[in-house]
């Protein structure tokens, strides 16, 4: 019986950020309270053509590239989004031509706040092992840009980024266990963003609870279904929905609570098992549907070698809301092979914009879908895609 998961995972950011020192003292607060106190250092920015369709493209024409797959051997593509660009086309079908993807394809996008890449996920894992692939693989792409409005509470909690998975059997980088995930859902109104807004509304410290909700109920799901399929071991490291770093910290003392751990027991695992996962968002930001996996590259980047033969938890949350427990173990070579995917590389050479370009970045966003085609790729680097405006309503991209 083959195995399946995830065989390689590429990023795209936006090219610049904002320093959360920058913005805290615009906003008259303590740079600690968002860089200690939220766990976040920089949040990406996106400009006008670095829209959801760009990023994910991007992403994906970067996992060919880097995993030497070809986009002649995918059968599905989901994209999970939150921050779609059309009510009815999907970023999926944008995808299909600017990716080259075969005609005898599944293309589609899903929505469920932050977890809708993970819902692409496990969608792709049961149809490997049901069949369906036939040898082909699946792609799956999660891409958003956290916006809220400015000067509210959940400014310093932004960001924007696509991560790309290649899904299929005798994946290279993180075996999944099939058939063995923890689920939980329950109608709350934690966090949304009504069809006329371009920001979202959110409770904010209701939805941290709800967040921690979720989780038990996940976990303790995970924990029946592990123990019916007799999956047994310890799990060496925990990755976690990272709106903010400090989330992914509250989320593990919750679990060892769970688990009957001291205080001190579980500080000094969060350091063993968590810190690491938290690099790379603590440098983009809460990416939503990506957040999770943007935590995973952080961990296989910096630990995949030593991991080789370990288990990993994963735990994906989707404000509304529905969450999943899930877990995997390392493959023996993913330590060589995350080497040469070069997972954090998008995140080198980004530009510093100052908090006034932030602001204007912003408040010109707001007309980005209605500008006219100008062709201007701002200079994006080789392998990028650019959103360059809309012609009779439709989008155009360019590469
Ligand atoms: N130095 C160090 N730490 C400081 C500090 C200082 N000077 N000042 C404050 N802090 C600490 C506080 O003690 C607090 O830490 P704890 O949570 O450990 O107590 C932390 O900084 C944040 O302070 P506040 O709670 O006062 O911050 P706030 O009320 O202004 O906003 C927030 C926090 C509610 C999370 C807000 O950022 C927000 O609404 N964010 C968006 C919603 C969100 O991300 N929710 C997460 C769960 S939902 C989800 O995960 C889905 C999703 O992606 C959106």
């Amino acid at each position: 019986m083959p195995t399946i998961g995830i065989d390689a995972i590429a990023l795209a950011v936006p090219e610049g950020y904002l320093d959360l020192a920058d913005l805290a003292a615009a906003r008259g607060v303590p740079a600690g309270k968002f860089v200690e106190g939220l766990g976040v250092q920089r949040m990406s920015v996106a400009r006008q053509h670095e829209d959801p369709v760009a990023l994910a493209a991007t992403a994906a024409r970067r996992l060919f590239a880097t995993s030497g797959v070809d986009p002649s051997t995918i059968g599905l593509c989901v994209v999970g989004t939150e921050t779609a660009v059309d009510h009815s086309k999907p970023v999926a079908a944008y995808l299909h031509r600017l990716l080259g993807l075969p005609q005898e394809c599944r293309v589609f996008e899903a929505k469920h706040a932050c977890f809708g890449g993970t819902a692409g996920l496990l969608s792709a894992l049961d149809w490997i092992a049901a069949g369906s692939a036939r040898g082909r693989k699946a792609l799956i792409i999660c891409t958003d840009i956290a916006r809220y409005g400015l000067s509210t509470p959940g400014e310093p909690t932004q960001g924007a980024g696509a991560v790309a998975l290649l899904v299929s059997d005798n994946p290279r980088l993180l075996a999944l266990e099939v058939g063995s995930t923890g689920s939980y859902a329950q109608d709350v109104n934690d966090f949304w963003r009504p069809l006329y807004s371009k920001e979202a509304v959110v409770d904010g410290h209701h939805s941290v609870q709800c967040y921690l909700d979720a989780l038990a109920g996940a976990y303790k799901s995970w924990q029946n279904a592990s123990a019916a399929s007799g999956i047994t071991g310890e799990l060496a490291r925990r990755c976690y929905h990272v709106p903010y770093g400090k989330m992914a910290k509250k989320a593990h003392r919750h679990v060892m609570q769970i688990e009957g751990k001291t205080e001190a027991e579980a500080d000094a695992s969060y350091t063993a098992e968590v810190a690491t996962s938290l690099r790379l968002p603590s440098q983009v930001g809460n990416i939503y549907t990506g957040s999770l996996y943007l935590a995973l590259a952080s961990l296989l980047e910096a630990e995949a070698a030593e991991l080789e033969g370990k288990r990993i938890g994963l735990f994906s949350y989707g404000s509304g809301c529905c969450a999943e427990f899930f877990a995997g173990t390392v493959p023996a070579g993913a330590g060589a092979f995350a080497d040469k995917l070069e997972m954090a590389a998008p995140l080198k050479d980004r530009r510093k914009y100052t908090f006034a370009e932030y602001e204007q970045i912003r408040l010109r966003d707001d007309k980005a879908d209605q500008r006219p085609v100008n062709g201007d790729a701002h200079g994006l680097p080789a392998g990028s895609v650019a959103f360059v405006g809309v012609d009779a309503d439709r989008r155009v991209y360019i590469a």
